[in-house]
């Protein structure tokens, strides 16, 4: 007999655990979250917060978006991402990033009713967890996983409070892994992964100093520091990073992973912020150094049985493209209303085989693309003529002959400039961001093939209703002429189906399917004089459905399936879906 009993487990309270466990609370699923230490995160880590967690953040309600923009760097000081000798020294480049440049600006306003933002973990993590433990989640601190068996009911672990030293246990329905990038979790249920940890060695310093006078006049979250030995280890470059305007900071610099990693103690941690900032007298205020691995490690499959991994326990990268804490999120706010469903008995357990299916090659995608951004900073030092070495008069040398004006100086001025354009793939890729579409047996086809990409989908968003991806976002109005997000009118646990004028009888199916299934739909008609309108006509520009069609969207604001008009049998055609997606 177990001393506990929940519907969820979560080990861990980082961003993909408490996430989780927001997201259970809200939907009124039974959960409990542990974390090995006394409290959350106690260095700044993930700062990068994109528009599609901001969304999840949203559907958690508009306090807890609002909250996360109070603590936020905003996008406006984000954007002006410089390539330096130092801090003091002399700027070689320049690129607009994070939606900083106008076009990419309008992208990203086009795309989403949220904005991207610089967060510190220290402060995402409380919002989450805070909001987890006030909707219901039952927490322990101070409480280490030691192991799971789990059999054909359900879940029972071995928890130790590492307080007295006691063991106890749980006894779940599910086991939810999100206990980091040294998972015991994913070990115990032998999760398959490919890969490999520990390629490149890296240190943080973390501290505290007022460089106002080196950077408040081009506001930005990073500051790449060309020096010798900047390429080696770490994350492509020496990073001097913004945690708050302008007065905490943390940088990273490599170190070769085939030495004995370096002890950071003051006098070290100090050496290195002086070199980077370019200011020999700089003071500053240790705050904390440690020592990283870079990874380059994914799962192919996130799940065995009752046990599912999540976040860093199932994709292992650098923080390049700042995918970390946003993909364990996105993880989150994919699985939790399956979990939902599954527990409460509205859908089969066959629901939750799509977690995997649809996230595994989300986590292939961001770990190859957080390690390749790494290897694209190679370019610039090529075009500088830094090859490896460390010889820092050749190294001047070659920087200095870009300013003659000989053809060969052009000829490098050019290659700078693209070297340095080309790492929009790090630092502007917003496709990379916004482009997600799930296959599995959640989704259910309309026989439409699948949009191709007109621009690099990397690069650049492109909204469609093909069934898999995420809802477009448009304003909308209701009948007092207040904007919403089309994305506001769905989430919250809930599946939402959409449609127009000659549509009602898609909202008739939905209710008395949704009745018979004991799982209640939510349903609009969009059109005039209903109530909710499309003034702008931006609705119907995106939605690739007729005025009588509809779209069917799930809890985590994926399109599930579509019809482009109405079908003779509205209801049976609405049951044959909702059953194949819920699996019943
Ligand atoms: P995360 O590691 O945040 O959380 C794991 C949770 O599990 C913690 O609460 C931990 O205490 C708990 N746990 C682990 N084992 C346990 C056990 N046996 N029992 C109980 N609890 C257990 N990313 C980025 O984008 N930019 C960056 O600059 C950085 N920098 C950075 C620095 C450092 C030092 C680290 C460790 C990580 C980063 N990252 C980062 C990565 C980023 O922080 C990461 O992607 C997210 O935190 C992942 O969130 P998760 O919730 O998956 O794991």
């Amino acid at each position: 007999m177990a001393d506990i009993v929940t519907d969820v487990l979560i080990i861990g309270t980082g961003p993909a655990g408490s996430a989780t466990a927001a997201l259970l609370s809200s939907q009124g699923v039974a959960n409990m979250a542990v974390n090995r230490y006394r409290w959350l995160a106690n260095t700044p880590r993930a700062h990068i917060t994109n528009q599609r967690t901001m969304e999840v953040l949203r559907d958690l309600g508009r306090e807890v978006e609002d909250e996360a923009y109070l603590h936020a760097a905003p996008q406006d000081l984000m954007g002006e991402n410089v390539f330096c000798e130092s801090l003091a020294g002399e700027e070689i480049g320049r690129m607009k990033s994070w939606g900083k440049h106008p076009l990419s600006r309008a992208e990203h306003i086009l795309t989403s009713p949220c904005r991207m933002n610089d967060l510190p973990q220290t402060f995402m993590e409380p919002i989450l967890f805070k909001t987890a433990c006030a909707r219901g989640t039952q927490s322990r601190m101070s409480t280490e996983y030691v192991s799971h068996e789990q059999d054909a009911q359900g879940v029972t672990t071995t928890l130790r409070d590492r307080l007295d030293g006691r063991t106890f246990t749980v006894r779940s329905k599910f086991l939810v892994g999100a206990d980091g990038g040294n998972s015991l979790v994913a070990e115990h249920a032998g999760l398959p992964f490919e890969g490999r940890m520990g390629v490149g060695g890296s240190m943080n310093i973390l501290f505290r100093a007022d460089l106002s006078r080196y950077v408040a006049h081009r506001p930005s979250v990073l500051y790449w520091v060309m020096q010798p030995g900047a390429d080696v280890g770490g994350i492509g470059m020496g990073l001097v990073r913004m945690v708050r305007p302008w007065n905490e900071w943390l940088i990273v610099w490599g170190y070769d992973i085939n030495q004995p990693a370096p002890v950071v103690d003051e006098a070290l941690a100090t050496q290195v912020a002086r070199q980077l900032v370019g200011d020999p007298d700089l003071q500053i205020e240790l705050l904390s150094a440690n020592t990283w691995t870079v990874n380059n490690m994914y799962a192919t499959h996130m799940h065995k049985g009752r046990v599912f991994i999540m976040g860093d326990a199932a994709h292992r990268h650098p923080p390049s493209n700042g995918l970390g804490s946003n993909t364990s999120i996105q993880d989150g706010f994919n699985l939790a209303w399956k979990l939902g469903m599954v527990a409460k008995g509205q859908a089969s357990p066959a629901l939750l085989d799509t977690y995997s299916a649809e996230r595994a090659p989300i986590a292939k995608q961001i770990v190859t693309r957080a390690n390749q951004s790494i290897a694209e900073f190679g370019p610039i030092f090529e075009a500088l003529g830094m090859d490896g070495g460390v010889d820092t008069d050749k190294i001047q040398r070659n920087m200095a002959a870009r300013c003659d004006a000989t053809p060969a100086a052009e000829t490098q001025r050019e290659a700078l400039r693209r070297a340095i354009a080309d790492k929009c793939y790090e630092f502007d890729a917003h496709g990379v961001e916004m482009n997600q579409r799930y296959r599995s047996s959640a989704i259910v086809t309309d026989g439409q093939p699948e949009p191709p990409f007109e621009k690099d989908p990397e690069l650049h968003a492109q909204l469609t209703t093909w069934p898999g991806s995420r809802l477009p976002h448009a304003w909308v109005f209701d009948r007092q002429g207040r904007e919403i997000s089309t994305l506001d009118l769905c989430g919250r646990g809930q599946f939402t189906l959409l449609t127009g004028i000659g549509g009602e009888g898609w909202v008739e199916a939905a209710q008395r399917v949704g009745a018979s299934l004991g799982l209640p739909i939510r349903a609009h008609v969009i059109g005039p004089r209903r109530a909710i309108e499309d003034h702008t006509g931006d609705w119907a520009r995106a939605r690739e459905i007729g005025d009588a069609g509809c779209i069917l969207v799930r809890p985590d604001h994926h399109v599930c399936w579509r019809s482009a008009g109405l079908a003779s049998d509205p209801e049976a055609e609405f049951g044959r879906v909702l059953t194949a997606i819920l699996g019943r």
